[in-house]
């Protein structure tokens, strides 16, 4: 205890003296975003200032995402970039899925990177950061599927003042044949509930009406204490005053269960939108994904969502292309897409991953194919979008005021259902963001609407 106080007194002194500077860039999905929050809040406490540029920092951090190749590769080359700030001394560090997924090879790759952690590690930053400091070259928090614990902390430095993600489960046991995340993130580990709603209650206390839980499957989500259902937990979060809009993602279609849907039915501050991932349309190319559902299954959970009380918005992922995806399989996708009425679809090429089963699989459909169904499915989707939005003309929708778009004279909002509703008001002094109103619907576009605020 002696010694931890003496080193603490030392280190303030240090900061105090000449403050340390980091510089962190975030890739890859809401998940990463947060975990960002939550590690630059860590560096915080630990006497760091974070800065806005490289050339900078004394720290260096990525933060990174290899869901595809593309993504991958991004690091390597903003370290390749930047490799040059290493004569005037500074420090680089490798956070993230590439982190985990390379480990130790990224010291190969790049020498000159002195920190390489993964995200089941970030609880012992503070004591990666001392080792840091005292000079060691290669750092490794490399924790992989062993790990039960969680990365919580109160020094969350979340950048948006009226909404804020609250991660609620870590990791995937799910093991689709295509996907990184079970590797990278480890294995699935859930906060407990009564941990979860002090945070959010602690939110609401300091002015955040709009909370968004996380997971990458986050309805997987099993109370470590056996209090709450996943549906119970959001019903929760929903209920805490001051709370007017809660949001989770992403939503895995094996654990979407009706009280879901009824929790949304009953309590009105729970969002109208479900992200609800299918990948494909087809139940032979599902099973060779292993996603463990077949078509008919998926669009049973989407009749549920269907018949609640409130319409609500359903978005989803696709991959096209995958091995042995034939042409009626990738039709069997577009017909889903007509089926459902998705308000948007996120969908991507199959980019092979290094340790997926999927790996072994010959990559068999021709880059070009997969441009071409990438193409197609966007076109048609865009064409669904189109009359959806259009349905909301005439409507008057509340809104959360997220800023200003000065060039056109608009304000940009977001409804309930998350589309973009740009409006304007007519006055000369513009909403704060953060604000709620409600907006008259008057145009639609496939990916956003325009409207008037209503007096
Ligand atoms: N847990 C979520 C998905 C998280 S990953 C779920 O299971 O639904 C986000 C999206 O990236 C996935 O939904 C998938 O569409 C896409 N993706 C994952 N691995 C991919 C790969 N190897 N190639 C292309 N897209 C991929
Ligand atoms: Fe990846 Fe599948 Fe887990 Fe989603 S459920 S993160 S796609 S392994
Ligand atoms: Fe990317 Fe890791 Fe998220 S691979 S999508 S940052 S979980």
């Amino acid at each position: 205890m002696s010694d931890f106080q003496i080193l603490d007194a030392s280190r303030e002194t240090a900061a105090a003296a000449h403050p340390k500077t980091f510089y962190l860039e975030t890739f890859g999905c809401q998940m990463n975003v947060h975990d960002s929050e939550k590690v630059i809040g860590t560096l915080t406490q630990q006497g760091y200032q974070q800065v806005q540029t490289e050339e900078a920092a004394d720290l260096i951090l990525y933060n990174t995402c290899s869901i595809r190749d593309k993504a991958e590769q991004k690091v390597f080359n903003r370290l390749n970039d930047y490799k040059k700030l290493t004569a005037q001394g500074k420090r680089f560090g490798v956070l993230g899925c590439v982190a985990q997924q390379e480990g130790e090879k990224i010291f190969e790759r790049a020498p000159y990177v002195s920190l390489v952690s993964g995200s089941a590690s970030y609880r012992k930053l503070p004591e990666m950061l001392v080792r840091l400091e005292l000079g060691e070259k290669r750092i490794t928090g490399l924790d992989d599927r062993q790990t039960d614990e969680t990365f919580e902390t109160e020094f969350t430095a979340r950048t948006n003042r009226h909404r804020g993600y609250i991660t609620i489960i870590e990791g995937c046991d799910k093991f689709c044949a295509y996907c990184v995340v079970p590797y990278t993130r480890g294995k699935e580990r859930s906060r407990t509930s009564t941990s979860v709603l002090a945070e959010a209650q602690r939110m609401a206390d300091s002015g955040y009406t709009e909370i968004q839980l996380l997971g990458q499957n986050v309805n997987s989500y099993r109370d470590s204490e056996g209090k709450r259902s996943f549906a119970e937990l959001l019903a929760a979060v929903g209920e805490i005053p001051g709370i007017r809009r809660v949001r989770f993602t992403t939503s895995h279609p094996r654990d979407f269960t009706p009280d879901i849907v009824q929790a949304i039915d009953a309590v009105p501050t729970l969002c109208d939108h479900v992200h609800l991932p299918v990948q494909s349309g087809s139940t032979d190319v599902l099973r060779m994904m292993q996603r463990e559902y077949t078509r008919e299954w998926y669009l049973e959970r989407i009749s549920w969502i269907k018949a609640a009380k409130r319409p609500i918005s359903m978005t989803t992922d696709i991959i096209v292309g995958f091995p042995g995806e034939t042409p009626q399989d990738f039709e069997e996708t577009i017909t889903l897409l007509a089926e459902v009425q998705y308000d948007a679809v996120f969908a991507f090429k199959y980019s092979p991953r290094p340790n997926t089963p999927a790996i072994t699989m010959a990559d068999s459909i021709p880059d070009e194919t997969k441009s071409e169904r990438l193409q197609i499915l966007l076109d048609r989707q865009r064409e669904i979008q189109r009359a959806n939005y259009s349905n909301h003309i005439g409507q008057t929708l509340e809104v959360i005021v997220e800023g200003h778009n000065q060039a056109r004279g608009q304000v940009i909002g977001r409804t309930s259902q998350n589309k973009t509703l740009n409006f304007t008001t007519g006055q000369p002094i513009l909403p704060a963001a953060g604000s709620y109103l409600p907006v008259r619907v008057t145009k639609s576009f496939p990916n956003s609407l325009v409207g008037e605020s209503v007096a």
